[in-house]
């Protein structure tokens, strides 16, 4: 008796037992990883979970965007789950000891990425807030600024978050006394990853890695060059630091009474809140605030092309508006943002520029004719020539490319006549573009992976035949017949003439 009572108690005892391990062992709930900037700010990742016995299914919630996650396991405490797909898919693996949830995230190409310890969290994962009522539309008057498409320097290609208060000075120092100043990149201009928090008068406040803006400001002026600095209408940028939701026209006003000179502005988490036939209201709402502040400075919208953005992207004040999704540095994404953009080009006019994103030259992921290629592209649709690599230290073709004068007075010439399409064949283009005096730009450009020659008949472009032509890449001055020029253009090349 004594023994079968002895016996039900210690049965009782494992079954609970069995049943508090199991409740320690069970991921299912929502942990919140709070991870730091290093600039005085944290990032927040939300992994909602359900398990299963050993399968594991769920969401990660970051910067108000929610993925499934896949192939979760869970074996005695440790599991492992998937993100994503492609290029953009992390890989998750961790344990749970206690209430502490340790996590690994690895990107596509096994480089840890994120590590930490997430806890138990009351918080629901990222809730957007509202939206808040837009505006009726009106024409927001042109600020009169960007008469020739904008020319300076972005970190993001570069930097991405690793750019500060220090960088920033070194590049203004770099562009001040390189010749890039001389060759007309006047804007400085900081991405994303500066933002610190808003205080409760509801002013924005720059991080830990840029101690004071206005001082940086001030500097960059000194050398005579302007500054730029980034934000979003939505509530977090694209790298979840604080966006302008709500505080347009108190971080107009902070811009301004730091001296800024040019704002990008990234739709970003705005479509959490938004749908894209908002945005031209949103974007108007900044337009205006910033010429309230009266302050000159270049709005460059940057929501990659959707809703027809070149049909209204003027009347909201914009200088420039983006085109395309990212650029990357290699070949494939580049000629493909660049082949893709003479259709638009017509869209274009003084002050209000098609943007086909920030240049890649002297990034290391093209060869040299790539780069020419995409410094000749941009310059025959007359883009933005943000340079987008670190010229600090520029090697002597990369400057020989970023700085060629001749390609750089096509970008910036005032013709306003848009670039066309003369003549394609097999994986060769030609384009043409009216310049001012009646000069002609002619480009050849070759996608193949063998070198091509290429003949334009004067005839077939409407071209009259020239009596001058000069090679810009090769710097000399070439023949040309009466009939046409025969171009003999490398892999994945250009020859860019300037005809009169
Ligand atoms: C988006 C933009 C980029 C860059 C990043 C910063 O992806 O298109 O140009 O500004 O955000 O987070």
């Amino acid at each position: 008796m004594v023994m079968k009572r002895a016996l039900i108690v210690f049965g009782i005892f494992a079954a609970s037992g069995l049943a508090y391990l199991s409740a320690q062992t069970d991921l299912s709930g929502i942990w919140l990883l709070r991870t730091s900037n290093n600039d005085g700010t944290y990032r927040k990742t939300f992994f909602k979970l359900n398990q299963q016995g050993s399968g594991l299914t769920g969401s990660v919630d970051f910067n108000y965007r929610n993925i499934e996650i896949a192939n979760g396991t869970v074996d005695n405490g440790k599991f492992h789950f998937a993100v994503g797909n492609g290029r953009r898919q992390r890989t998750v693996e961790g344990s749970l000891t206690g209430d502490r949830l340790h996590l690994e995230m690895k990107s596509a190409d096994g480089k840890v990425i994120e590590e930490g310890d997430a806890q138990r969290s009351s918080e629901q994962a990222m809730v957007p807030p509202p939206p808040r009522p837009l505006p009726a539309l009106h024409d927001v008057p042109d600020n009169g600024l960007a008469r020739t498409p904008p020319m300076g320097w972005n970190s993001w290609n570069h930097f991405s978050h690793r750019i500060d208060d220090k960088t920033v000075r070194e590049i203004a120092d770099a562009m001040a006394s390189n010749g890039m100043k001389d060759a007309g990149y006047i804007y400085v201009n900081i991405d994303d990853t500066w933002q610190g928090e808003r205080d409760a008068s509801g002013r924005i406040h720059a991080n830990t890695k840029f101690p004071d803006m206005k001082a940086l400001a001030d500097y960059v002026h000194s050398k005579g060059l302007k500054i730029g600095i980034y934000s979003s209408p939505g509530p977090t940028t694209c790298a979840a630091y604080t966006g302008s939701f709500g505080h347009e026209t108190d971080d107009a006003n902070t811009y301004a009474e730091w001296g800024f000179d040019y704002l990008k502005y990234d739709w970003c988490s705005a479509s959490a809140i938004y749908k894209d036939t908002d945005m031209q209201r949103l974007y108007q709402v900044m337009g205006d605030a910033l010429q309230a502040t009266h302050r000159p400075i270049v709005f460059s919208l940057c929501q990659y092309g959707r809703e027809d953005v070149w049909n209204w992207g003027a009347k909201v004040g914009g200088n420039s508006w983006r085109t395309t999704g990212d650029i990357s540095d290699n070949w494939k994404s580049m000629s493909k943002i660049g082949f893709s953009q003479l259709k638009i080009a017509p869209y274009a006019t003084v002050g209000h520029w098609n943007d086909p994103d920030m240049l890649e030259i002297g990034n290391g992921g093209m060869s040299d004719n790539e780069y020419k290629t995409h410094m000749t592209m941009w310059s025959m649709l007359r883009s933005p020539l943000l340079a987008g690599n670190d010229v600090r230290d520029m090697s002597a073709e990369t400057k020989s490319i970023l700085l060629n004068k001749d390609v750089i007075a096509i970008d910036q010439d005032r013709a306003g006549k848009p670039a066309k399409l003369a003549k394609t064949d097999g994986e060769t283009e030609i384009w043409t573009r009216p310049l001012a005096g009646g000069a002609t730009a002619l480009a050849f450009f070759n996608r193949g992976d063998q070198p091509a020659k290429v003949t334009l008949q004067w005839s077939d472009a409407g071209v009259k035949a020239p009596k001058h032509a000069r090679d810009l890449w090769a710097h000399k001055d070439v023949k040309v017949s009466k009939t046409g020029y025969t171009a003999e253009v490398p892999v994945h090349g250009t020859v860019l003439l300037w005809l009169k």
